[in-house]
């Protein structure tokens, strides 16, 4: 736009140029000349005129427009110059024609409207969907009819806009469908203060809140309230909004309360200026791939565990093997040197060895016991009966200032077990809730029947159980010490005062029943150690009392003593002698087959188990026992590997044994024999 000269308005352009080039006498608005003032200056005004402009005039609604105007009727301009409304635009004056004519006779007010979409053809013919934003206006003439010259039309086209509105509006459609067919995601939008802004199915799904509900509160009361309490959301908030995404795993809390183990990613929206907007939260619940891989790695801390006692047992095992013949031979040597001993300091001296050596028995046994190697006699017992007679024993474990309750149910399955090695097991655990109280409380024995189900099992076991368990009030284990009670010298109390023996025993001897045990602790308020031993088919023995043992000479019959270790034979025969036996030696097997062959007045074969050779004690004792059912058999051994080759009708002799042991067993052996091959001869 400018100005010529400097008072006549000119407007500049195309449009201009060819209004006035036009030969308008050839159209209903005659020669330029004589337009009427309001129609030249509405001419003018169009032309100047920036927006996309047109005037129609006169009741044939001849047109002029602008360059803008010229620029949407594409290959229409520049024909529809100085046309009537008959002539041209066909799509569009179907509309606009007949509401001109209502504005310029007066029947209606001016019109506006957006994004009004029509079809038009402006290029090779082709009929497109525009969309045009347009006002048509009433425009004042004097020396028209009824004071209306024309109309004045504005025509803005939108249709790119709106293009850019619809692809918009259905990207905005499609990622709302997107993010609510996440249902595994909880994906939410906050706003810079943490208020909830956005909801999809998935956050329904996860945390329990409708959108409505939740809309409009603090993230915050996701957290638990101990993090709420620490300024946890805060800190998240302050994080993402620092850069880097806020990323961490923890607790939340559900709409019913519950909790789950969360993933969560909070990053923070800005707008074009960087300005933050608010943040986008994306959360997993993870609390299943938590629980799995929990107790995938407490299954691999107990099989580690588990290897480690097995490996620990092997090597106690070994050594305590090689214990036993030596304190073997040393206890009987000693026992008879003092059957002869008069004088008092040797007597005194001998015992004192006595004492030693019989510490080291035990301390042996309880190795034994731990690596599983113990030789056990097991029977069928009722439990509660079995306690009942332990009472006394239990009770002298404890101290004055603590009560011992027995709290076990009237009725529980019969178990399989050896009943001295049970009684110690208890003791041990009884003296350990003793030392774990020292200011005095409360040990109960209670138990019952279990069932073990495969889905649930109790270290690699399954079945019917009869669980004896032990709690007590005391100090309690510290939870990083729990895993080590039951290895061997584990002790947390001072020299001298525990080996560490007293739980590898337990845990020994209830592996070694086919059962297991478990420690339970809360520090400060006390501990449960529970023994589980398998229930077992059979009838009850009862809890009689062992014959009293006999000292002193106990029978003359012939015994023919197999035993591969040279000084546990000799000490061992001179056991035998000094209780008034003949003895005949054999240091294996096969030997003492020859010597069976040869002498005839052999009554009993007194064998040790484990032997060098094809044949073991076992064996041999059956092949005696199928060959010469006439004489009598016991076996000894200071360490069982094979525990379950011996079936219970074998005897089975606990190395290392007293002197008085071995003449009672001998005799009730012999004698039993002899009332059996008196029923065989009778029957015959
Ligand atoms: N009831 C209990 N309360 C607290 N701690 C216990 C309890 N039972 C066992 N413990 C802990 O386990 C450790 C090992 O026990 P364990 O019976 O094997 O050995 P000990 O008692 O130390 O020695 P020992 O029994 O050979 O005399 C104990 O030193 C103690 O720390
Ligand atoms: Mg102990």
């Amino acid at each position: 736009m400018g100005t010529r000269g400097n008072s006549v308005f000119q407007p500049e352009g195309e449009m201009a140029e060819r209004v006035r080039q036009f030969d308008w006498r050839r159209t209903p608005l005659g020669d330029r000349k004589n337009w009427s003032d309001a129609l030249k200056q509405s001419v003018a005004i169009v032309l100047a005129s920036g927006a996309p402009t047109a005037l129609r005039w006169g009741p044939e609604l001849v047109r002029i427009y602008n360059d803008a105007y010229g620029a949407i009727l594409g290959n229409r301009h520049p024909a529809a110059l100085g046309k009537p409304r008959s002539e041209e635009w066909p799509e569009i004056i179907e509309e606009i024609g007949p509401l001109c004519a209502a504005i310029l006779s007066g029947e209606r007010s001016p019109f506006f409207a957006e994004n009004r979409q029509w079809h038009v053809r402006r290029r090779d013919d082709r009929v497109e969907e525009a969309r045009f934003t347009v006002s048509c206006s009433p425009v004042p003439d004097r020396t028209a009819p009824n004071g209306i010259g024309g109309v004045l039309v504005t025509l803005i086209e939108t249709t790119g806009q709106h293009h850019v509105q619809t692809a918009l509006r259905e990207s905005e459609l499609h990622f709302r469908l997107l993010v609510d067919a996440v249902v595994d995601y909880a994906i939410y939008m906050l706003d810079p203060h943490g208020i909830i802004s956005s909801w999809n199915s998935g956050a329904q799904r996860i945390k329990g809140y409708r959108e409505a509900e939740i809309l409009g509160q603090h993230f915050s009361r996701f957290y638990t309230p101990e993090d709420r309490a620490a300024g946890v959301p805060e800190r998240a908030l302050a994080q993402a909004a620092g850069g880097a995404p806020y990323r961490a795993e923890g607790w939340r809390v559900r709409k019913d309360g519950s909790n789950f183990w969360a993933s969560v990613t909070l990053s923070a929206i800005r707008d074009e200026t960087g300005k933050l907007v608010g943040f986008a939260k994306v959360t997993r619940d993870i609390t299943e791939r938590r629980q799995s891989q929990e107790s995938l790695r407490r299954a691999q801390e107990r099989l580690a565990q588990s290897q480690k006692l097995e490996m620990l047992g092997q090597l106690t095992g070994a050594i305590a093997h090689d214990f036993n013949n030596m304190l073997m031979v040393v206890g009987a040597n000693t026992q008879l040197v003092k059957r002869r001993m008069v004088d008092p300091p040797s007597l005194r001296a001998v015992e004192a060895i006595e004492h030693a050596a019989s510490r080291g028995e035990t301390l042996t046994r309880r190795l034994l016991t731990f690596s599983r190697r113990q030789t056990l006699n097991p029977i069928v017992i009722d439990i509660r009966e079995r306690l009942a007679a332990s009472r006394a024993v239990l009770s002298s474990s404890a101290r004055e200032d603590i009560e011992l309750v027995f709290d076990l149910p009237q009725q529980t399955w019969p178990v399989l077990v050896d009943v001295p090695e049970l009684e110690l097991a208890l003791v041990n655990i009884v003296i350990n809730a003793r030392d774990a109280m020292p200011e005095g409380g409360t040990i109960r024995i209670g138990g019952g029947n279990v069932h073990v189900s495969p889905d649930d099992p109790l270290d690699d076991l399954t079945g019917d159980f009869v669980a004896l368990s032990v709690t007590d009030t005391g100090s309690g284990i510290d939870p990083e010490l729990l895993p080590r009670v039951f290895e061997p010298f584990f002790t947390t109390k001072g020299p001298d005062k525990g080996t560490g023996l007293g739980l590898s025993q337990v845990y020994g001897f209830a592996r070694q029943s086919n059962g297991t045990v478990r420690v339970t602790s809360n520090p400060g308020e006390g501990t449960t150690v529970t023994i589980y031993l398998p229930r077992a088919a059979g009838s009850v023995v009862g809890a009689s009392r062992p014959p009293p043992e006999v000292e002193g000479r106990s029978g003359t019959e012939r015994i023919l003593l197999v035993e591969d270790n040279p000084e546990v034979q000799e000490v061992t025969a001179a056991f035998l002698e000094e209780l008034g036996y003949r003895v005949s030696l054999a240091d294996n097997a096969d030997a003492a087959l020859v010597l069976l062959a040869a002498e005839q007045d052999i009554r009993l074969v007194f064998s040790d188990i484990v032997m060098p050779g094809a044949m073991n004690g076992v064996a041999l004792a059956r092949r005696v026992r199928s060959a010469y059912p006439h004489i009598a058999v016991l076996l000894t051994t200071g360490y069982a590997p094979q525990q379950e080759l011996i079936d219970d009708t074998l005897a089975v002799l606990r190395k290392p044994y007293r002197l008085s042991t071995l003449s009672s067993t001998l005799r009730a052996t012999l004698d039993r024999a002899r009332a059996a091959n008196d029923r065989r001869l009778a029957s015959d």
